[in-house]
């Protein structure tokens, strides 16, 4: 697995993988890799010839006091499993490489970005944003791909691309959870046993809104309901909130249908998960 940290050396690689004809697929995280990281690189690698994968903490997604310092990181392990997923190259940039002395300039898509996740980390999408779009410029891919765990993110980004005319296809997938339903995430290594127990009520509640809406409920207010309920009734729960929109708009809903998208974020103890389903 080749590993390039310059930004200058990743351009003369993806120059290189154009002029023979390659079909570039990248796959933007922040490492600490897991199997929902792996279903991306693997959906990657089957619609492209080369799979870029990014692995960059960046701190500008980051909000003063959040986990920027203690966020987990293991570079070895995600060479195996970058590598396995059918990935080529990661590009892992020192901060200094993507925001040197002197950096002055972000990407902010506005209104859709100060809603849900927003509300509370009024700062977190520009870094986003902002970040992805240095690494569409940096690799130039054909498509890039990401995962629907974190939902309003992926409706940013695609927003993004429209307006800013980037010729990139994003691809959309699907959430991967545990076998008990917790949706993986990179942070769930902060949950204690107790915690994690507790976070299963996340997922639980979302599949009885699920099973609710497939009975003929519409009612926002009992969709969402049901979800806080389930999650009230455990006592390290605090819910950031729970909301409907429509997906991939991000425009309000008056009553649940096709494309409604119901997202939450609630805290365990100091970590912050986010979950949502998606209705058809
Ligand atoms: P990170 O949290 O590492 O996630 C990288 C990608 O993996 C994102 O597109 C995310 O939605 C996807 N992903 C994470 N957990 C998933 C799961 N359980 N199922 C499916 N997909 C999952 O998201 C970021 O990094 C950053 O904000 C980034 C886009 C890299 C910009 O810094």
């Amino acid at each position: 697995m080749r590993v390039i940290e310059a930004a200058a050396e990743m351009r003369a690689y993806i120059k290189e993988e154009k002029k023979a004809g390659r079909r570039i697929g990248l796959v933007p995280t922040m490492g600490y890799l897991h199997d929902g990281h792996r279903s991306l690189i693997e959906k990657a690698a089957s619609q492209n010839d080369t799979v870029i994968v990014s692995v960059f903490v960046n701190p500008t997604q980051f909000g003063a006091g959040e986990d920027l310092e203690t966020y987990p990181r293991d570079l070895e392990r995600d060479k195996e499993t970058a590598e396995a997923g059918g990935a080529k190259v990661i590009f892992h940039p020192p901060v200094g490489e993507m925001y040197p002395k002197g950096y002055k300039t972000y990407v902010n898509v506005e209104e859709i970005t100060g809603i849900l996740c927003g509300k509370s980390r009024p700062t977190h999408f520009r870094g986003v944003t902002t970040v992805v779009s240095k690494l569409f410029n940096i690799v130039s891919p054909d498509r890039a791909y990401f995962g629907l765990k974190d939902a309003q993110q992926l409706a940013v980004i695609c927003r993004m691309v429209e307006d800013m005319n980037f010729d990139i296809e994003i691809v959309p997938c699907p959430i991967v959870r545990e076998s008990d339903g917790l949706a993986m995430s990179s942070r769930n290594t902060y949950l204690s046993v107790e915690e994690r127990r507790q976070a299963l009520s996340l997922g639980r509640g979302l599949a009885a809104a699920r099973k609710l809406y497939e009975g003929g409920e519409k009612s926002i207010e009992k969709l969402t309901g049901i979800i806080r309920n389930e999650i009230d009734a455990m006592p390290m729960s605090e819910i950031d909130y729970i909301e409907a929109v429509e997906f991939p708009s991000l425009e309000p809903v008056v009553s649940a249908g096709r494309g409604t998208l119901i997202a939450l974020a609630v805290k365990f103890g100091n970590t912050r998960l986010i979950d949502n389903i998606i209705l058809d």
